[in-house]
């Protein structure tokens, strides 16, 4: 996944180059940068002893030594003098010179601590916010496996009052879906249709001309009317449901065998995207982007297909469309779907934006 953020020691992860929060000396100190000298070992302090030192918001490169990794990417972020001395400046220009110095070493991934967030005091959300934008900016240009890595749960704050809202949202979305199987087993209790019924529909369907379909289902809607507790409602709603389809099981299935990747090509047209666009803005990664498009079969996982509904920018209905075509459904009561159903409602395609908020509840993100 081009953008991931996940809890963990940084000096546990591997990566192609991983980011130090160093000082001016580079010759060692506490938090992170304490933690990846003891892990890369002694050798890491004397090849650090030639480089002379790094002035704050630029980055100089090691190799990994005992690390899961090639190189050790040495940044001195700004200590946080309340904002006003180009603290956000420098920060940003940690990371894009630490990006820079990976690309230029061929990188295919990198991992990063949240620079200047414990010792030198930067807010956690503000330090978070310069992060993601120079992320994003990178990955707009640029092919690339970038990782946050949190160390601790109160090390990540989002800046934005979204996950106040969301967690509201949650609540009421958990207290309709009570209120809802409540109601529902007080007065419906009617029987779904049965699986005859459907295989005989099914089969009628073959030989007899179009009609008796709703013929089929009202028949059983009166059955199950006779032996369960379902209400007039209820059958009203089921006749009325079939008269209107009037149609035979291959008008009702027309259509719906496209599969996951040719919705996903036409929808890539209609709207006029670009293949980079589109997986750019999907948080997916190019190669998989690639085989999706020549596999017709292919069957993404969840959080790729809601990937792609957030980079076309669909509307409810529409990615509920979409993610039937690969199986799938938007609960009304999974923390994960609503989530991603307040984005799409206040319609917020911002990916970024939404993982660090899936992030913040703990939910895997979305992408691939
Ligand atoms: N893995 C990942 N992240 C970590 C780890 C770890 N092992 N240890 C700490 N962190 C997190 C902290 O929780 C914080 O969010 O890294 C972020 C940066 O914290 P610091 O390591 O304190 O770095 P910084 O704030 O940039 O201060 C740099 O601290 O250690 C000294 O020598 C260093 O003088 C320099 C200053």
């Amino acid at each position: 996944m081009p953008f991931n953020i996940i809890r963990n020691d940084i000096t546990k992860v591997s990566a192609d180059a991983i980011v130090n929060a160093a000082n001016s000396s580079l010759l060692g100190g506490g938090g992170v940068d304490g933690a990846i000298h003891h892990a890369a070992g002694p050798e890491l302090l004397e090849e650090c002893r030639t480089l002379g030192g790094c002035q704050t918001g630029d980055a100089k490169l090691t190799k990994g030594y005992n690390l899961n990794c090639r190189y050790i990417i040495h940044t001195v972020g700004p200590v946080w003098k309340g904002g006003t001395h180009g603290e956000e400046e420098l920060l940003r220009s940690c990371y894009r010179r630490s990006l820079v110095l990976a690309k230029e070493n061929r990188c295919e991934s990198i991992a990063f601590p949240l620079i200047s967030s414990g010792v030198y005091g930067y807010p956690k959300a503000l330090a978070l916010d310069a992060a993601m934008a120079e992320f994003k900016a990178f990955l707009s240009e640029n092919d690339m496996d970038i990782t946050l890595v949190i160390f601790d749960r109160d090390s990540f704050e989002t800046s934005s009052g979204i996950v106040k809202n969301i967690r509201q949202y949650i609540s009421d979305a958990y207290a309709k879906s009570h209120e809802e199987s409540d109601r529902r087993h007080m007065v419906y209790g009617a029987m779904p249709m049965s699986g005859m019924a459907m295989s005989q529909a099914a089969e009628a369907s073959k030989s007899k001309p179009k009609g008796l379909i709703s013929g089929l289902f009202r028949k059983n809607a009166k059955e199950n009317s006779e032996g369960s507790a379902a209400s007039a409602p209820m059958l009203m709603k089921e006749e009325a449901l079939y008269d209107e389809r009037e149609e035979s099981i291959e008008d009702f299935l027309r259509g719906r065998d496209e599969s996951f990747s040719q919705a996903l090509l036409r929808l890539i047209d209609e709207r006029g995207m670009t293949d980079v666009e589109t997986y750019k803005k999907a948080n997916i990664d190019r190669k998989l982007f690639s085989k999706i498009r020549s596999d017709n079969g292919y069957k993404p996982k969840k959080q790729t297909a809601l990937a792609f509904a957030i980079a076309l920018e669909l509307d409810l209905s529409e990615t509920e469309e979409l993610l039937e075509r690969a199986g799938y459904a938007l609960s009304g009561s999974i923390k994960f779907d609503l989530i991603v159903r307040y984005f799409i409602e206040h319609r917020n395609y911002d990916i970024f934006e939404i993982n660090e908020t899936l992030f913040a509840f703990d939910q895997t993100l979305i992408g691939a």
